[in-house]
């Protein structure tokens, strides 16, 4: 998709009128509001059926206006100069003068936030004079989207405009790390954690656990393709959907590739498509070759055990 200004000042005028628009990103498509702005974050919980304890991620340009919302600390300076922009979403803490709406974090005092690296949703934010708050722009439980098509599956016409910026590059969510206290890891996602034990140079905690209310996007019955899915198969029956990861022959109809050769960067980036796309077949259950838990191969088992759950 070319980068589009006509198409960006479109997107302004809509966001400065405190409607929801859908927005690009490098990990998959978000449902923008002003963050700054009550009636307008109320807007993205109607749309996405999603629960008001659950807390949004806030979208920034840079440090400068992060600054006025939120307190930072070494680990963050460290992790920022790495990986932002970038899949990495930091847990802050607010400011007491913070402008930030209150339904964001649900009047709690942290705040999720993120650099994005896509280039039109980076002109978008500079030429915004408030940050974006942004779930992933699908249905409260149901599969992210990672193509603008995908997201009007998910809303019709609900939503009053979709800045269309291709496919998502790296097509899973960002990983999120608190840095509140000592520093943890609540969601796997689109930057490996080897990649950030490196720089903080310390085992990080992991604390990913499913059944806790306030963990990040994880209730089980998260990214869900409405069907039932299981991993680790080594064979289908005809009639049921099979997911791999390397080429098998010989290739049958039911036999959807997240990669052709075990990349699991290519396997991310294919993932929600593929699910997307069993269930509009018409497929009634999907079964997974394993797929190794390296790298972003961690992250892509955490959304199918959570799929898996369905
Ligand atoms: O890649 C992404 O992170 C995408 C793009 C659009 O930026 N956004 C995204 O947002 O995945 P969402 O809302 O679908 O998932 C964010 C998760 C939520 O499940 C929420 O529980 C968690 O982040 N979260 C947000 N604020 C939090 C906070 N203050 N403390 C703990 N978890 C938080
Ligand atoms: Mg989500």
């Amino acid at each position: 998709m070319k980068f589009s200004q006509s198409n960006i000042k479109k997107a302004k005028k809509y966001l400065d009128k405190n409607y929801c628009i859908a927005v690009p990103t490098e990990t998959v498509y978000g449902l923008a509001a002003n963050a700054y702005s009550n009636s307008a974050i109320k807007k993205i919980f109607n749309l996405k059926k999603r629960p008001k304890n659950i807390p949004l991620i806030v979208h920034y340009q840079d440090l400068e206006s992060l600054k006025k919302d939120c307190l930072i600390n070494s680990s963050f300076i460290k992790l920022y100069k790495k990986f932002s922009p970038g899949p990495i979403t930091y847990i802050l803490r607010l400011k007491k003068n913070s402008k930030i709406s209150e339904y964001v974090t649900n009047k709690k005092k942290k705040l999720a936030v993120r650099f994005p690296e896509h280039k039109m949703f980076k002109e978008l934010l500079r030429q915004l004079d408030y940050p974006l708050a942004a779930p992933s722009a699908n249905i409260t439980t149901k599969v992210s989207a990672v193509k603008a098509t995908d997201v009007k599956e998910e809303f019709g016409n609900k939503i009053k405009y979709i800045l269309d910026g291709g496919r998502c590059a790296i097509g899973i969510e960002s990983t999120i790390i608190d840095l509140t206290g000592k520093p943890s890891i609540l969601r796997l996602g689109g930057l490996d954690i080897s990649k950030i034990q490196k720089i903080l140079r310390s085992k990080i905690y992991i604390s990913i656990n499913p059944k806790k209310k306030v963990a990040p996007g994880q209730s089980l019955l998260h990214y869900s393709p409405g069907i039932p899915l299981k991993m680790n198969a080594v064979k289908a029956k005809n009639n049921e959907a099979f997911i791999l990861i390397k080429k098998k022959k010989p290739k049958l109809k039911n036999y959807f590739y997240l990669s052709t050769k075990n990349d699991l960067n290519e396997a991310a980036k294919n993932l929600y498509s593929c699910l997307r796309k069993i269930k509009n077949i018409g497929y009634k259950s999907i079964v997974v070759e394993k797929i190794s838990n390296k790298g972003l191969g961690k992250a892509i088992n955490d959304r199918l055990n959570r799929a898996s759950k369905y």
